[in-house]
């Protein structure tokens, strides 16, 4: 092969390489535009020694134990319903249960780990979000899995405050959940 055949066959091959990446990319604009979601409002109710416990003290000396704060290092455990409106007797679509550890000196912020299962009209499993949380702040939770009708979905879910006073805390949760298009092909 010469040198001038070599570089053409180099300029056919990055040309050829340049459309199957344009098609690529369209193909996966097109996916994107049917991407299947679901985007709805839950609101969890945690009773303090009733549906929240903790399970180990966190160090002293910081923060105290107030309605918004736990020691650094707290490690808490719930098993919270979840409800169709903030009204805890309003419909229960389900429960959320995990663990936060607090994570912040200011006794603030945690760690939290938590399954989430529902029981929609048509949906039902669980997703399971990972991620920080502050106690006054609305956060946002990455969703790092699910399963039953939530198997292979991404997303996120938004905790936001919405009564801190009293012996039962509420807050809502916004979920964001997007099903990628190999999980909708298989189910
Ligand atoms: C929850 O239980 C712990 C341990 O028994 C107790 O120290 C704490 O005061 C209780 N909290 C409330 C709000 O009842
Ligand atoms: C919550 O719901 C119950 C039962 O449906 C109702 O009796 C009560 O008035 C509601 N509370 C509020 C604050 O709306």
């Amino acid at each position: 092969m010469t040198f001038a055949m070599h570089n053409r066959v180099a300029i056919f091959s990055i040309l050829v390489f340049v459309i199957i990446s344009c098609e690529g990319t369209s193909g996966s604009h097109h996916h994107h535009h049917h991407l299947k979601s679901l985007h709805f409002s839950l609101y969890q109710h945690e009773t303090i020694n009733k549906t929240g416990y903790i399970i180990v003290n966190g160090v002293e000396g910081g923060a105290g134990v107030t309605q918004t704060t736990t020691p650094f290092g707290t490690l808490f455990v719930f098993q919270d319903p979840l409800t169709a409106t903030a009204n805890r007797s309003s419909k229960l679509v389900g429960t959320s249960e995990g663990t936060s550890i607090t994570s912040s000196f200011d006794g603030l912020q945690s760690i939290s780990i938590a399954t989430l299962t529902l029981h929609l009209k048509n949906h039902k499993g669980s997703v399971s979000i990972v991620g920080g949380t502050n106690n006054i702040k609305p956060s946002d939770h990455p969703i790092v899995g699910g399963t039953g009708d939530f198997l292979f979905v991404q997303g996120y879910v938004t905790s936001s405050p919405v009564d801190l006073k009293g012996l039962t805390v509420t807050y809502k949760i916004e979920f964001h959940i997007y099903w990628p298009p190999y999980a909708t092909q298989a189910s």
